[in-house]
């Protein structure tokens, strides 16, 4: 009988993350300041944590994970790796599809893995509260898991389309005791200024950030400070435990490496903490694809050139070397929330350009039916951000079946899409429909990045 769970004893936990800043053939290019210079960790200081910012700027290979972050990661990992046989029968593939399943944590999604850490990081320091943004409510929700454990006060500022959508992600937020609002919000300048201008706009990932730093930076206390839940090397470190575990349990099955690596993409981390540790093994000589998925409605990898922009639309973060849309671009309101971000971490970014990982995109329609297949042969509901690797899954298994090849398939299932349920509706209901970023607003919002210093372009090209 083919087994579906490959499970880790407790003591075979990763104990070291993996930077793949150590290995990429072509090193990081530095966040730069306003004067175009690259920022000093000091000039960090205000925002972030010391010690997180000693990992940000790391390029060590392995970093010890702290043994109380550990303690607290057992409640759910190892997470499972499972073969999705149900769905490989449905297809009639040859191909073997593999899942890390990450919707097991406590707030149902990957977030937890970075959240936990940078609580830790942030007591550490001396801190006391710690601001953020959320656009799906995934990361607003495990940012105040990490800190009710932590015992430290958490403040969300919750994408305005999302936190309509999906009320329960605030109220799951107000469980663990954080206080969430809607962004753009009254309570920040950044806010106001966009109210003014916008005051129907959906808001974005890019304006909640803004809001979250500048809640961070002008607490005189000094004992605040902002928490970011992807894009920064530090985040995607955390979040390499994932493809660590998924290297051991895809030795329990019987495997070596995988064929193809796909996660969905939004700022970037959970793609990364699958694929990163496979990424290694690439640069190394192995034979793989590696697939980052965005949706068509928010192209940044597949149509937004490689550029210095800022994380934020306010412009409050220094400029990061990476894929943009534009800084005041902002996207169209699907349901994948946590996609809807205008920027590509770093580091991905940097693998893009190398052609390391090969981007691609999907339309809203055809992730909801990806979605739903998966609903109707594995059984669960996922996230719609996670339906955009699935659907990229399939279209590989099918490939697969054409070509005749037994392909090994492994993905990232990012989250459960059990709070989610409001856009299942709207897709059954056949009020759905297709987006793509059309050329012309590509090219709009490149202005907002035009004056900026531009990265190089390394690309060994071996890949
Ligand atoms: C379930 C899920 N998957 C994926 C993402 C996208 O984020 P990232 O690209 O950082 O993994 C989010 C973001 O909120 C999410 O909630």
């Amino acid at each position: 009988m083919q087994n579906r769970k490959f499970f880790l004893d407790e003591s075979d936990i990763p104990k070291q993350w993996y930077n793949l800043a150590a290995d990429l053939p072509t090193p990081m290019q530095p966040p730069l300041g306003p004067d175009g210079k690259p920022v000093t960790p000091e000039m960090l200081a205000p925002v972030f944590p010391m010690n997180l910012i000693e990992q940000e700027v790391s390029t060590k290979r392995w970093i010890d994970i702290p043994e109380e972050v550990l303690d607290i990661l057992y409640r759910w990992r190892p997470s499972p790796l499972r073969r999705a046989v149900y769905l490989e029968r449905f297809l009639k593939t040859p191909a073997k599809i593999y899942f890390k399943d990450e919707s097991v944590s406590p707030a149902g999604s990957h977030k937890p893995n970075t959240a936990v850490p940078q609580a830790w990081y942030n007591k550490q320091f001396g801190i006391k509260r710690i601001t953020t943004e959320t656009g799906a409510g995934q990361w607003g929700t495990a940012l105040s898991l990490a800190c009710n454990l932590m015992g430290l006060e958490c403040k969300v500022f919750m994408v305005r389309i999302s936190f309509d959508q999906k009320p329960f992600r605030k109220m799951i937020m107000g469980v663990w005791g954080a206080n969430c609002v809607a962004s753009p919000s009254t309570e920040t300048q950044a806010g106001r200024d966009i109210l003014a201008q916008m005051p129907d706009t959906p808001g974005s990932l890019g304006i909640a950030i803004s809001e979250a730093i500048e809640a961070a930076v002008t607490d005189k206390t000094g004992q605040t400070r902002y928490a970011l839940g992807s894009v920064l090397n530090h985040v995607l470190l955390h979040q390499t435990i994932i493809g660590l575990e998924a290297k051991k349990q895809l030795k329990i099955a019987g495997e070596k490496l995988p064929d193809i690596v796909i996660g969905c993409a939004g700022g970037g981390s959970n793609f990364a903490g699958l694929a990163f540790p496979f990424v290694y093994d690439k640069i190394n000589g192995a034979k793989m694809e590696i697939y980052p998925v965005e949706p068509e409605s928010c192209p940044k990898m597949t149509k937004g050139p490689f550029v210095y922009d800022h994380g934020d639309t306010a412009g409050m973060t220094p400029l990061l070397p990476m894929h943009s849309l534009g800084h005041t671009f902002i996207p169209e309101p699907i349901h994948a929330g946590g996609l809807r971000y205008h920027g590509m971490a770093p580091l991905v970014s940097q693998a893009v350009v190398e052609g390391l990982c090969t981007p691609k995109a999907y339309g809203q329609m055809k992730c909801y039916e990806a979605a739903m297949t998966w609903a109707k042969t594995e059984g669960t509901i996922c996230a719609p951000e996670t339906s955009h690797a699935i659907a990229c899954v399939i279209d590989e298994a099918v490939k697969a079946k054409d070509e005749g090849k037994e392909k090994v398939i492994l993905f990232n299932y990012s989250g459960h899409g059990l709070m989610d349920l409001v856009g299942y509706d709207k897709y059954l209901s056949g009020q759905l429909s297709d987006y793509a970023l059309p050329d012309s607003d590509v090219k709009k919002f490149q202005s907002s990045f035009a004056n900026f210093p531009k990265p190089e372009v390394k690309k060994t090209g071996k890949w």
